[in-house]
């Protein structure tokens, strides 16, 4: 089976870390998100995936030269301006000639949905396409989809204002037909949440299915860190290296007196004499110097913590900043910008 992926967003609210790298190749716990899309979709028969691709895509290919990720084989289809989500599922399936039963991943979403499941579950419906369901505690941010109980969808309504009729929501994997290219333009922008959907479920050819899968949007500093907690504690699968709640890449140097508390040390860091890291992010070749203390934060490649600093809750440092020595950031601030 095939796959298109949305990865053509721009990660606003990971800003400063989108700056310079697409929201998918983030790491979490080491592994990108885009290889951890790809691994849960190869588990369940998908063989072929096109990344639908807007912002910085030169560097998905820098980064998968082969054109292999995950194990699955992967192609580009690279937008001159954001479609958005339904124009970049209709430009990605047709340049890739797709023309049988597909799958459309959000990409930010780390999941371990059971995809055969919803495949089943779509064709013995005969349902044109079909939405995973995911139940959260505020779903004002999300698509909310209400359904019958065979579940067809009566309703999809795209980041509710006031009070949702549900708590489950559009988890981001879709199992489409390729009629449904038929409903989408040609050229410009488009919203599958806003227009696709609604326009399928008025129908009475769209279906929902929820699921008890682990499931997480990782588009904010939040939920980035809740991201890697998560699988850090096993959530998503054993981590290989994970030792006392934290994960350290055997390329990285942390001081034997530093203390790690669910933390993440990515490759290349530096963690010096009694530092102390807790529910906090290092991305690749970050450097925290002697006796700072990083809480609920994310410290951006070789971005720099210096001496005794103390940073948190829920800061982002851009790659190659530098805070100094002895200086305290307090909650939400973000350092580094264009
Ligand atoms: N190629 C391309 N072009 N991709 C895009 C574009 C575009 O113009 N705009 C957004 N995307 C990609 C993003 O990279 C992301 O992987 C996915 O489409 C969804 O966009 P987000 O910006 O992350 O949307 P959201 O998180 O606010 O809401 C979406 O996801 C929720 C679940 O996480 C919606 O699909 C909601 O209905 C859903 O509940
Ligand atoms: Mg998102």
């Amino acid at each position: 089976m095939r796959a298109v992926i949305l990865v053509g967003g721009m990660g606003t609210r990971l800003r400063p870390l989108t700056y310079e790298t697409p929201k998918q190749l983030l790491p979490v716990v080491g592994v990108p998100l885009i290889e951890r899309s790809l691994a849960n979709l190869a588990r369940h028969g998908v063989t072929e995936a096109v990344l639908s691709l807007g912002y910085l895509p030169e560097q998905f290919v820098t980064a998968y030269p082969d054109g292999r990720i995950a194990g699955v084989a992967v192609s580009y289809a690279v937008e001159d301006e954001p479609l958005d989500t339904a124009g970049a599922i209709g430009f990605a399936a047709r340049r890739a000639g797709i023309d049988d039963t597909f799958v459309v991943l959000n990409g930010d979403v780390v999941t371990d949905l059971d995809l055969s499941a919803l495949i089943a579950f779509h064709r013995e419906r005969g349902a044109v396409a079909t939405i995973a369901l995911h139940p959260v505690e505020d779903p004002s941010r999300y698509g909310v989809v209400t359904t019958d109980d065979d579940g067809r969808v009566q309703s999809f309504i795209e980041k509710p204002q006031g009070a949702a009729p549900t708590n489950l929501i559009n988890a981001g994997t879709y199992v489409m037909e390729p009629g449904v290219l038929a409903r989408i333009a040609p050229t410009g922008r488009m919203s599958v949440e806003r227009e696709i959907f609604p326009a399928l479920a008025a129908a009475g050819e769209l279906y929902a299915r929820a699921d008890h899968a682990y499931w997480l949007d990782t588009g904010t500093p939040a939920t980035y860190l809740q991201a890697n907690i998560d699988i850090l504690a096993g959530k998503d699968g054993p981590v290989v290296g994970a030792g006392q709640g934290s994960w350290q890449h055997p390329g990285s140097q942390v001081h034997r007196t530093a203390t790690l508390v669910q933390a993440v040390v990515d490759a290349n860091c530096v963690v010096g004499p009694r530092a102390w890291l807790e529910q906090s992010v290092l991305l690749p070749g970050a450097i925290i110097e002697e006796g700072a203390v990083v809480r609920s934060s994310i410290v951006g490649p070789q971005a720099v913590i210096g001496a005794y600093a103390e940073l948190g809750p829920t800061c982002v440092v851009g790659a190659h900043e530098r805070v100094a020595a002895g200086s305290s950031l307090r909650g939400d601030v973000r350092l580094g910008g264009v």
